[in-house]
């Protein structure tokens, strides 16, 4: 089972790195972000909580979040791996999830950094459109889409999202750096931390971050299915 768990700072490109990384490696994105979207566009209970949190920056509580994520993870799709856009943001998400792990005898093969400093975060958050059916991030200036108002890669509407106001942008950097950097720690002590250069175009980041994946021996989940030759 191949856990690939992509870390960031809001907007360091997270999302917009997760589609070429399932592409690569052919197994879904799991991300928590677009997960708590789709519950607010569905008018959920869990939805209607999380929305307050988000739209003041600040992280969802674990409780939620874990069990959203569990749920997630409990689906045939998840069973030959996952990449994880957005959790674990928290100390207390990350050792949930090596528990869930453990427990089917697997666990997180590469934490990606995406290290981006803070002044380009705001730039790149500040000009984003994503898709309404999967949250394709695109940006005006950084990577518009072909046709104004439409997505490169499933041709369904862009919109702004309400957490990328000046205000909510400043907010969840105040609010999330120093959980991100609890994450960070934890998987450097369990050695699968990878940083990568985010500062590159959209490619480059790309390219370092599937140099970093053959490092970690990191193979799409067809390959791990080939018998071995000789
Ligand atoms: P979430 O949706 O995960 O937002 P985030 O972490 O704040 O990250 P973003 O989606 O803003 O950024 P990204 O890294 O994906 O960047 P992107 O690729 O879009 O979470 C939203 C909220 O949900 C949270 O604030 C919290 O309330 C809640 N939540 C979610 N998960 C949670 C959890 N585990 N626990 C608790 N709460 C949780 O790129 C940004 C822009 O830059 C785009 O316009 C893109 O086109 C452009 N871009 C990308 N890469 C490059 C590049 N290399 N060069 C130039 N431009 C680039
Ligand atoms: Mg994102």
């Amino acid at each position: 089972m191949n856990v690939v768990v992509l870390l960031g700072a809001p907007g360091a490109g997270k999302g917009t790195q997760a589609p070429l990384l399932a592409t690569r490696l052919g197994i879904p994105i799991v991300a928590t972000g677009d997960l708590f979207r789709a519950a607010v566009r569905d008018g959920t209970a869990m939805g209607q909580d999380a929305r307050r949190y988000m739209d003041a920056g600040q992280l969802v509580p674990d409780e939620i979040t874990v069990r959203l994520l569990l749920d997630r993870l409990g689906r045939p799709d998840a069973a030959a791996g996952v990449i994880l856009d957005g959790f674990p943001r928290t100390g207390v998400q990350a050792a949930a999830l090596d528990r869930e792990l453990a427990g089917r005898d697997a666990r997180v093969g590469a934490a990606i950094l995406v290290d981006v400093p803070i002044d380009e975060l705001v730039r790149r958050m500040s000009g984003r459109w994503v898709c309404r059916a999967a949250g394709h991030p695109h940006h005006e200036t950084f990577s518009p889409p072909q046709v104004v108002g439409v997505c490169d890669l499933d041709g369904s509407e862009l919109y702004q999202r309400a957490d990328d106001r000046p205000a909510t942008i400043r907010a969840r950097m105040d609010q999330q750096l120093g959980a991100l950097a609890e994450v960070i720690d934890h998987y450097r002590s369990s050695g699968v931390l990878r940083t990568v250069d985010g500062l590159q175009g959209i490619g480059g980041v790309a390219e370092a971050i599937g140099t970093t994946l053959d490092d970690a021996g990191i193979r799409p989940a067809d390959a791990l299915k080939e018998p071995s030759a000789g």
